[in-house]
């Protein structure tokens, strides 16, 4: 099997780049697809934190330092997800990595469908050495000004890397007029598609609280039927409302 590798970036952080890898995971995990979320955050790492995982033998860190191997630092959420955290400790972050993501990623795309890169914010260094192992980029931003132009700078970035741009999630849509126009967003982001627009949703902040995906914890959420639309969308497969998410989702 070779397996598929997404890199999910964005200029500006908190813009829910974590929240969206996680959450994509885990629908396309529902879709049937085996996959595998990598976190490749080193400086700022927070998958293993949102999923609430347990420490594992070795992380990505130790595994790019040539300390480690890859099959330690697998680690398998409850939804049935799996990650390669991060190092959490600062030091971890600071000596300088041997080993290529490529080297890092090929054992892994023996035994999955999908690898996620759980991207850090900004741009260059270590981002731009985890984009060109992928096969394609998608960008998170939120619809507001300073985040739409950071994503500009991310898309230029992946432009000259000459990776593959697959689209742009728009994520905590308010649907109100504080949101930038489409028109604003399709001019500041070059026309590149809006693959999916999340809603802001507080079943994320308690999902989050509980340290569960929304799409696990709070399946007929909004924001939990527009990850699995996005989902659907990437793996290419038609979006059917289940008969629960069309009576729940009226609420
Ligand atoms: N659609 C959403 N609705 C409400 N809150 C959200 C949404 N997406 C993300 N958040 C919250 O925003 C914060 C930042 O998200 P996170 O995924 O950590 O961003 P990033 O990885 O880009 O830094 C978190 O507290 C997260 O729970
Ligand atoms: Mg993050």
């Amino acid at each position: 099997m070779s397996a598929r590798s997404i890199a999910i970036l964005s200029g500006k952080g908190g813009v829910g780049k974590t929240t969206t890898t996680i959450n994509l995971g885990v629908a396309l995990t529902q879709l049937g697809k085996n996959v595998v979320v990598v976190d490749v955050n080193l400086v700022t790492p927070n998958v293993s934190l949102q999923l609430g995982l347990p420490p594992t033998p070795a992380n990505l860190n130790s595994v790019l330092k040539g300390k480690a191997s890859i099959r330690d630092a697998i680690c398998t959420h409850e939804s049935g997800i799996r990650v390669i955290p991060a190092g959490l400790s600062i030091l971890e972050s600071s000596e300088p990595l041997l080993v290529e993501y490529s080297d890092v990623l090929a054992p892994l795309s023996e035994f999955h469908d999908i690898i996620l890169l759980d991207c850090g914010a900004g741009l260059w260094g270590n981002i731009a050495k985890a984009v060109r192992a992928a096969d394609e980029v998608i960008v998170v931003t939120n619809p507001e000004l300073p985040a739409l132009i950071d994503a500009l700078k991310s898309i230029q970035m992946v432009e000259k890397l000459r990776v593959p741009l697959r689209g742009v999630v728009l994520n905590r849509s308010n649907g109100s007029n504080y949101d930038a126009s489409t028109e604003v967003i399709g001019g500041i982001l070059n026309g590149y598609k809006i693959l999916g627009n999340i809603p802001y949703d507080k079943s994320v902040l308690k999902s989050a609280a509980v340290r569960k995906p929304v799409v696990y914890y709070k399946p007929y959420s909004k924001a939990a039927q527009a990850y699995r639309k996005l989902a659907a969308d990437i793996a290419g497969i038609e979006y059917r409302k289940s008969f629960l998410e069309l009576i729940f989702g009226a609420f």
